[in-house]
């Protein structure tokens, strides 16, 4: 296997942004290979815990081997999306700080095998849970203008009918079962002039890989579980790695902070609705430093928002 060699990005700030109670609980949603999750543990006394999701396998078992033997530590191989449903059936009513570190981790881009690589051939796999439907089930079977539109939607792929239109045609003739088929097919479908900006096939196995693990679809209702999770004054953080998926962090995050409702003309509040959080800082971005040091940190926010004390 693929060492594990994650460099987490905007550590410090997200660590200094969930404002660690010592003593309580605090979830990592993608404890991955646990760089942020041995940060939080340096600042937990005997008496804290840190409860640590992942999806996929290997992560977790990078995970049992590294804290296993930490009696503060619960690693939980699901969906951060059932973080309410978990933490009930661990009889932890709310806790008082949330990690999300959005995306793949390197570990997933590396290991040919996994199938996320353009560079690398693989079957074209892209499952971070290692069920479901891959991407190569996706490629040869839905129907065009499916194709074209999560081309357009999740990868912002300005040539999503062409690379569509040389899915199918290609697909006729035999399937696409691995990463190098589909990146000579999508470099191919590119217009020679508009190649100069990275891989062609960057966009398509982007958007492929959102769509293969949910990853937009999901996080609205994942990112409500998470803030509905905290205790009052407790903090959510969390990094993003492009503007889709921001957004929607920053428009969920905005809908926690929005109070009163009445029409403007009201002398009074008859709603009696309070903003339930506040924004802790203004998105954070990587320095020129961390910028030099690691390509990841190129597109990544951070934001984080803490639960409002009544
Ligand atoms: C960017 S990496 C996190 C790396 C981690 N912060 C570290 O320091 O090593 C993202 C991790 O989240 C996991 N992941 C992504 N979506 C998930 C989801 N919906 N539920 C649980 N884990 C998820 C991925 O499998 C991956 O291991
Ligand atoms: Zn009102």
């Amino acid at each position: 296997m693929t060492a594990f060699n994650h460099v987490p990005v905007l550590f410090h700030e997200t660590i200094d942004a969930l404002n660690i109670n010592p003593d309580g609980v605090t979830v990592d949603c993608t404890a991955g290979g646990g760089g942020h999750s041995a940060a939080v543990l340096e600042r937990l006394s005997e008496k804290g815990r840190l409860i640590c999701f992942d999806r996929d396998p290997d992560a977790i078992a990078v995970l049992q081997a590294r804290f296993g033997a930490d009696k503060r530590v619960t690693v939980v191989h699901e969906n951060y999306g059932s973080i309410a449903a978990v933490l009930s059936s661990l009889a932890i009513p709310a806790v008082d700080s949330i990690l999300a570190d959005l995306g793949v981790s390197s570990y997933q881009l590396d290991e040919a095998s996994r199938g996320f690589s353009f560079h690398q051939d693989a079957p074209l796999d892209m499952r971070m849970s290692k069920t479901g439907v891959s991407a190569a089930e996706l490629v040869n079977t839905l129907p065009e203008d499916a194709l074209r539109k999560i081309l357009y939607e999740y990868g912002e792929e300005k040539f999503a009918p062409r690379i569509a239109a040389a899915i199918v045609r290609e697909r006729q003739n035999a399937p696409i079962l691995t990463t190098l088929q589909l990146a000579e097919l999508v470099s191919a479908a590119y217009p020679a002039a508009a190649r100069r900006g990275g891989h062609p096939a960057r966009k398509t196995f982007q958007a492929l890989r959102i769509e293969v693990n949910g990853e937009l679809a999901e996080l609205p209702t994942a990112i409500r579980y998470m803030f509905h999770s905290l205790k009052p004054g407790g903090r959510l953080a969390i990094i993003s790695f492009h503007s889709l998926e921001d957004r929607i962090v920053k428009n969920t995050f905005a809908s926690f902070t929005v109070g009163c409702t009445c029409p403007p003309d009201f002398p009074v509040c008859v709603c009696g609705k309070k903003p339930q959080g506040r924004l802790c800082f203004k998105p954070k971005t990587a320095g020129e430093q961390e910028l030099a040091e690691n390509q990841r940190s190129r597109s990544a926010k951070l934001r984080a928002i803490e639960k409002i004390k009544y």
